[in-house]
């Protein structure tokens, strides 16, 4: 059976304790329970907590936005994958913004995503190409290289769980999201590179989300993209009204997917 449909909204370093649970409140009273749907909100580490508590989980599932890849230890101001396990089922590892403002190396995002799978989360893995990197026309080897190192450590049996989100640098929090045909170009090569590494079962069924820009008016058009299994969603989320219209249009698409 196809697996169900993923929006994952990352609230990034956005909200405060009080307004994420007013937020969480609203999306709660304008969300749908959908089964071929899973909705998933990552909030900042602060927010997870009191967030655990409050959210139907019928509903939402959590996600953090990172994790340490060492489990426990004297690592200050880390947040261990170990210590996330028991509140989030899914984890954001090596979004570009990570890449970028902290510096995250290849190798470093590859041993966040064992450390995810370690402790029973399952990674969602970003990739994508910066503008420049567009410009150069290297978008094919940047993800070859994300996702080679990034899935190096993973047996077959781990990479059943994982997530892999197509994120365009040069998409994200703005007004336009990749054409469909590159967004298509680029998760059927994101399938080529799995299937390279685990066969041809893996590269069908692993999950891939698009995210940039993902506003209500664009997402139907995104989501019937071929290949594409659901979204990663930043500034759209943060409003209750559009991120419910985005799981609602994802919805949409999922009653008359094929094979769904
Ligand atoms: P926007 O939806 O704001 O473009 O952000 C996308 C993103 O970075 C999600 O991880």
């Amino acid at each position: 059976m196809k697996k169900p449909k993923l929006v994952v909204a990352n609230w990034k370093m956005h909200l405060n304790v009080h307004q994420a649970s007013l937020l969480v409140n609203k999306l709660d009273k304008k969300v749908s329970l959908h089964r071929g749907v899973e909705v998933v909100i990552a909030p900042n580490y602060l927010d997870l907590q009191p967030i655990s508590l409050e959210i139907d989980r019928r509903k939402f599932k959590l996600a953090a936005q990172d994790g340490y890849p060492i489990d426990e230890g004297s690592y200050t101001g880390a947040v261990s994958f170990a210590q996330l396990r028991e509140m989030v089922n899914y984890a954001i590892i090596g979004h570009s913004e990570r890449r970028r403002y902290f510096s995250e190396s290849l190798e470093l995002i590859r041993d966040k995503m064992a450390a995810a799978i370690r402790n029973d989360i399952t990674p969602i893995l970003c990739v994508g190409e910066t503008k420049e990197e567009k410009q150069d026309k290297e978008t094919k080897q940047v993800l070859h290289d994300q996702i080679t190192t990034a899935l190096s450590d993973l047996t077959s049996e781990d990479i059943e769980s994982v997530v892999i989100a197509y994120e365009p640098v040069w998409a994200i929090g703005g007004h336009n999201p990749a054409k469909p045909k590159d967004i298509e170009q680029a998760v059927s090569w994101i399938r080529y590179q799995v299937g390279e590494l685990y066969g041809k079962l893996a590269a069908d069924s692993i999950r891939v989300l698009y995210g940039g820009s993902d506003e209500p008016e664009f997402v139907t058009g995104i989501m019937e993209v071929d290949g594409v299994d659901g979204l990663l969603v930043g500034h759209a989320s943060l409003d209750a009204q559009q991120f419910a219209d985005i799981i609602q249009a994802v919805y949409l698409v999922s009653l008359s997917d094929p094979k769904g």
